[in-house]
C-alpha cells in the first residue's frame, strides 16, 4: 500500500513534468551557466526562463529574482543582509513569533550581535495584531518580517496592511512566501512587498533550490552573506541549472492551476472536516479557517499526543508542526503564540492537503488517524469510548 502523505506542508512529491524538465541539465545539457561556450549559454538561457517564470508567478519582473538554496537562505540574505556587523540598537527588527525557525534564529543570531528585537503581537486566530505592529516600528526599525502563510496554522498574514505601515515608518517588509508562493495569487508590485522568499519543494519542485524577490531599490541596501564568484551580486556560487530548471518548471505549473489547486484543495477540506467531525470527540481547529488557506488544518484530537499519534501510524504521514520542530518534546511555539494552552497544543497535529490526493485516499487515511487516536485516548484517558 502506497504511504497517504498529508504532509504537504513540510514538502512535496516531485511533479513528473518538474522532472522531466530537469532532466536534460543533468545529462547532455550539464554546462556551467556562467560558461561562454555552447553548453554554457543553453544552462544560461534555461536559468533565464526560469527567472521569467519565478517573476510571472509573484508579478515581478525577472531582474528581481536571485535563486537560492531554498526559502531559509533567502530570508538569511534578506533579513541578515540589512545589517551590518558594526549595527546596534536602537537599530531594530521586528519578527513575528509565530514564524518559521528560518526567520525567527536570524532574529535570535541579530539579538546576540546587539541589534533589538522586537516581537508583533499575534492574535487567537493566528494574523498579526496591526495596531501593535504599528507601535512597534520606529525610526530605528530597519525591517519587520512575517510569513504570509504560517507553516503550522495555514494562517494568512495582511502583508498590504503590514508593508503600508512598514513604510509610514520607513522600514521595509521582508516576507516569507514559502508556503505562500504557488498557492494564494502573489503580485510583490501591487502589495507593496520589499523581499519575498520561495521554495521549490513546497510546489511540487526539487529541494535545494529557492528564490529571493528583491526589490529593485532594495537592492543596494543589502549585502551578501557570503562571498565568491559572483554570479549573481547577492549570491554567488555555480548556479544549478536542473535544480532552477526545476524551481521554474514548479512555478509555471502552479501558477497554472493556481484556481482549480485551491477549489480541489478546498473540496477535500470539507471531506476532511466531515471524517473529523463525524469520529472526534470535541474536534476543533487551531487558529481561524476563515482566514487560512484551505490545504492546512491544524487541529486538537483531545485525548491524544499529537506525538504519538504520529509516530505510530505507518501507512499515513502527517505531522504535529514544522518538520524542523519534530524533534523538540515541547509544545509547539507557533500554537502557544496564539493563546492555545499546553494541554490542547500536545493533542495538535497539522493535515496538510495537496490537490494530488485522491478523496478516497484522504477518507482512508483520515479513518486510520481517528482509528489510532481512538486507540491512543483508550490509553491516556479511558476516553475513547466517546471517539467513534
Ligand atoms: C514558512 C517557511 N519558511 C521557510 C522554510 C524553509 O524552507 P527551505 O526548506 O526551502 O529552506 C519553510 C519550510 O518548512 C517554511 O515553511
Amino acid at each position: 500500500m502506497n504511504i497517504i502523505y498529508l504532509d504537504n506542508c513540510a514538502t512535496t512529491r516531485v511533479d513528473e513534468e518538474v522532472l522531466d524538465a530537469m532532466l536534460p541539465y543533468l545529462r547532455e545539457d550539464f554546462g556551467n551557466p556562467s560558461s561562454p561556450h555552447v553548453l554554457g549559454k543553453r544552462a544560461r538561457r534555461a536559468v533565464d526562463l526560469a527567472a521569467v517564470s519565478v517573476a510571472e508567478l509573484l508579478g515581478a519582473d525577472p531582474g528581481a529574482v536571485v535563486f537560492t538554496s531554498g526559502a531559509t537562505e533567502s530570508n538569511n540574505i534578506a533579513l541578515l543582509g540589512l545589517f551590518g556587523h558594526e549595527d546596534r540598537a536602537p537599530v531594530n527588527a521586528v519578527f513575528c513569533p509565530t514564524d518559521h525557525k528560518s526567520s525567527l534564529s536570524i532574529g535570535a543570531a541579530l539579538a546576540a550581535r546587539g541589534v533589538e528585537t522586537r516581537s508583533m503581537a499575534v492574535r487567537h486566530d493566528g494574523q498579526a495584531d496591526l495596531a501593535d505592529l504599528r507601535g512597534k516600528l520606529d525610526a530605528h526599525t530597519r525591517v519587520a518580517t512575517t510569513a504570509w502563510v504560517n507553516s503550522e496554522l495555514g494562517t494568512i498574514q495582511p502583508v498590504a496592511q503590514m508593508a503600508a505601515l512598514c513604510h509610514e515608518a520607513g522600514a521595509l517588509l521582508h516576507v516569507d512566501g514559502a508556503q505562500a508562493a504557488g498557492r494564494i495569487p502573489i503580485d510583490v508590485e501591487g502589495e507593496g512587498i520589499d523581499t519575498l522568499s520561495v521554495s521549490a519543494h513546497k510546489i511540487h519542485g526539487p529541494k535545494g533550490v529557492g528564490a529571493l524577490f528583491v526589490r529593485r531599490d532594495v537592492r543596494r541596501r543589502l549585502r551578501p552573506v557570503m562571498y565568491g564568484g559572483g554570479q549573481h551580486e547577492l549570491r554567488s556560487g555555480t548556479i544549478p541549472a536542473h535544480l532552477v530548471v526545476g524551481l521554474g518548471a514548479a512555478c509555471r505549473i502552479a501558477q497554472k492551476r493556481l484556481n482549480d489547486n485551491w477549489s480541489a484543495v478546498t473540496r477535500l477540506r470539507e471531506v476532511a472536516l466531515g471524517v473529523l467531525s463525524a469520529r472526534v470527540p470535541g474536534f476543533r481547529f487551531n487558529g481561524d479557517p476563515n482566514v487560512a488557506v484551505p490545504h492546512v488544518l491544524n487541529v486538537v484530537l483531545p485525548g491524544v499526543r499529537g506525538e504519538s499519534l504520529v509516530s505510530g501510524l505507518h501507512k499515513v504521514a502527517l505531522s504535529t508542526g514544522s518538520a524542523c520542530n519534530s524533534d523538540s518534546q515541547e509544545p509547539s511555539y507557533v500554537l502557544t503564540s496564539i493563546g492555545v494552552g499546553a494541554e490542547d497544543a500536545n493533542s495538535s497535529v497539522r493535515i496538510c492537503l495537496s490537490p494530488q490526493l485522491s478523496e478516497e485516499d484522504l477518507v482512508t487515511g483520515l479513518e486510520l488517524v481517528c482509528e489510532r487516536a481512538r486507540g491512543l485516548a483508550e490509553v491516556v484517558a479511558g476516553a475513547s469510548g466517546h471517539y467513534a
